[in-house]
């Protein structure tokens, strides 16, 4: 057993735990924070996900006593950390997930969340397969990804004050051609976006 000093979701802990365990375990056992799901706990499922100093991490592989002095962040973290931030209310990535239908049992969706953070920390105007790379590690059994993705795009979309495309159920209920001509008027605003990005990068 020993005493560790952690930095989760911006407070301070000190919290006894054995040494060997890891920093899932001590999220959920010694500090009691369920949000990071304890899934396969070998690194295959991505539902521990939690960001280590705003980098993704497993938080099932990662010896909790490696993490001292660093900053985590669980998805309890999320919304309080866009509050401090100046935003208000939950994090865009969490409400745009809450639009889209993106979660079903739910399971998946804090590591998948705080991956996209990260990802849009990082790339604010992400593709789509950009997205889908980004999301790879996290495995979700019920939704087939799609809504995942869209969510993301709609929170992408609203943070460059860009018109999202129609999301897949509203362009099933569109006539066709209106469906396509939104996509693509999005798809070129978005392109818009990402070039004025990569100008302002080089520049
Ligand atoms: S619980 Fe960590 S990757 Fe599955
Ligand atoms: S919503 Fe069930 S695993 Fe993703």
């Amino acid at each position: 057993m020993r005493v560790l000093d952690l930095s989760v979701n911006g407070d301070h802990h000190q919290v006894g735990a054995p040494a060997h365990w890891t920093l899932l375990e001590v999220l959920r056992y010694g500090l009691g924070l369920t949000g990071s799901k304890q899934g396969c706990d070998k690194g295959d499922c991505g539902a521990c996900t939690v960001l280590l100093d705003g980098k993704p991490v497993l938080s099932c592989l990662t010896l909790a006593a490696a993490v001292e002095g660093r900053a985590v962040t669980t998805i309890e973290g999320l919304m309080p950390l866009h509050v401090r931030n100046g935003g208000d209310g939950p994090d865009p990535i969490q409400s745009a997930f809450d639009r889209c239908g993106a979660l079903q049992c739910g399971f998946c969706q804090p590591g998948m969340m705080l991956s996209a953070r990260a990802l849009l920390n990082r790339n604010p105007c992400p593709t789509r397969d950009e997205i889908r790379g980004a999301l790879a590690g996290n495995l979700c059994r019920c939704t087939g990804y799609t809504q995942i993705f869209e969510a993301v795009e709609l929170a992408v979309a609203e943070s460059l004050g860009v018109a999202p495309a129609p999301r897949s159920w509203e362009a099933q209920r569109m006539d066709p051609d209106e469906a396509q001509r939104l996509a693509r008027l999005a798809a070129a605003k978005l392109a818009q976006s990402r070039a004025a990005a990569d100008g302002k990068g080089q520049g």
